[in-house]
């Protein structure tokens, strides 16, 4: 059996590794990675095959930054030619990025059967890319594997359910950690001297919701300025947003230490000793949860919606304000019980890798 596996930014390449290993376990299948070079710095990839042991991909096309229509333009035409030139049994698609979307387009249009990791994610926001990208993958997708019962529930909604390839697995980045967590943990060098002060606060932020308006983003920085006077912040700072900041003519507020991106071991290592994650990635809010801290989430909304009912997470938007309040909260109470299994039991890929294969997951 065949997968194309179709992947091309950051956390894509977190999410698939530990699929990989599993599917490189299964007789007869065979699996190849395609790398659409939507991310392609060396601190945004390369680290990322690296370090997480991947292999290298049999496509990569290189397809760069751009506008959402000529990115995923590229990626479509190189995606088809490569699925007409090996035709895989299956095409595979992890997350929600320009990648997802062009992966799962090119399986309909030829026929091939998709499956779609981290399927039924819903933040009911369709100016967000992410939001587009993932309604299309799982209704062009014939099996959705479900991180949470939150997404199970939200396909339901949309009329899907078992019969129509929704499984609930759990989630692969909690794999991730369990796989990759217990390695030798690197703090970045440039982090070394805020992270030595003692407590800090690890903040990122690279939503183009957030980057491309001035106000949001002014918003954010301010944010980060009024928790830095409390403890340090370590900002890995995405390309994106760096070069947002230089545009908006905008500064990086003192006591705040902007490094460059952080690979995935780093991201770990600075997590498990972070006292406080700001974010709005979405990766980053389970991840803090993971490693035991409180998150608050540069958004209004998030997908990850059990971790705020369980007290772990805080949606504070990005005004400075609410950002202030919402760290304060966080860090002025003991951390919440931890609910069990909200993400699964850490062996979500192993399921993956079952019903890929026509097994029960
Ligand atoms: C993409 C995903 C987002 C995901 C994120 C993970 C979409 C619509 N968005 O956002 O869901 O959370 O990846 O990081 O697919 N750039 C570089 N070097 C790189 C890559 C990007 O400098 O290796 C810069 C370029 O200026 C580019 C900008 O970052 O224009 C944005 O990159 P892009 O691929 O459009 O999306 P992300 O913001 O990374």
């Amino acid at each position: 059996m065949r997968i194309l596996t179709v992947i091309g930014a950051r956390p894509q390449f977190v999410k698939a590794a530990v699929v990989t290993r599993e599917l490189a376990g299964l007789p007869g299948v065979e699996e190849r990675l395609l790398h659409t070079g939507q991310h392609y710095d060396d601190s945004m990839s390369a680290r990322f095959f690296e370090e997480l042991s991947l292999p290298a991909p049999a496509w990569n096309l290189g397809v760069g930054s751009g506008p959402h229509g000529v990115q995923t333009a590229r990626m479509l035409e190189g995606i088809e030619a490569a699925i007409s030139a090996w035709r895989p049994d299956r095409v595979l698609v992890h997350g929600d990025t320009n990648s997802t979307l062009a992966g799962a387009l090119c399986a309909a249009k030829l026929h091939v059967p998709c499956a779609h990791v981290e399927a039924g994610l819903r933040s009911f926001n369709r100016r967000m890319p992410e939001e587009v990208n993932r309604v299309v993958a799982d209704v062009l997708s014939d099996l959705l594997f479900c991180p949470t019962q939150a997404a199970v529930t939200n396909l339901a909604a949309e009329g899907r359910g078992h019969a129509s390839g929704v499984r609930l697995v759990g989630d692969v980045m909690y794999d991730a950690v369990r796989v990759f967590g217990g390695g030798a943990a690197r703090v970045p060098a440039s982090a070394a001297a805020a992270v030595s002060a003692g407590r800090f606060a690890l903040a990122t932020c690279h939503r183009a919701g957030n980057t491309d308006d001035r106000a949001k983003l002014a918003g954010v920085l301010a944010g980060l300025g009024a928790v830095a006077r409390r403890m340090p912040v370590v900002f890995p700072v995405h390309p994106r947003t760096l070069a947002a900041i230089s545009r908006a003519g905008l500064a990086i507020p003192d006591g705040v230490a902007a490094i460059p991106p952080a690979s995935y071991l780093e991201t770990l290592s600075l997590l498990s000793r972070a006292a406080l994650v700001l974010t709005d990635s979405g990766g980053l809010q389970k991840e803090a949860f993971f490693a035991g801290a409180p998150c608050v989430t540069l958004r209004d909304e998030t997908e990850w919606v059990e971790l705020v009912e369980a007290g772990w997470n805080r949606l504070a938007g990005t005004d400075p304000d609410a950002i202030l309040r919402a760290a304060g909260e966080a860090l002025g109470r003991a951390p919440p019980p931890r609910p069990d299994g909200l993400y699964g039991d850490g062996h979500a890929a192993a399921r993956i890798a079952r019903a890929l294969v026509g097994g029960d997951p």
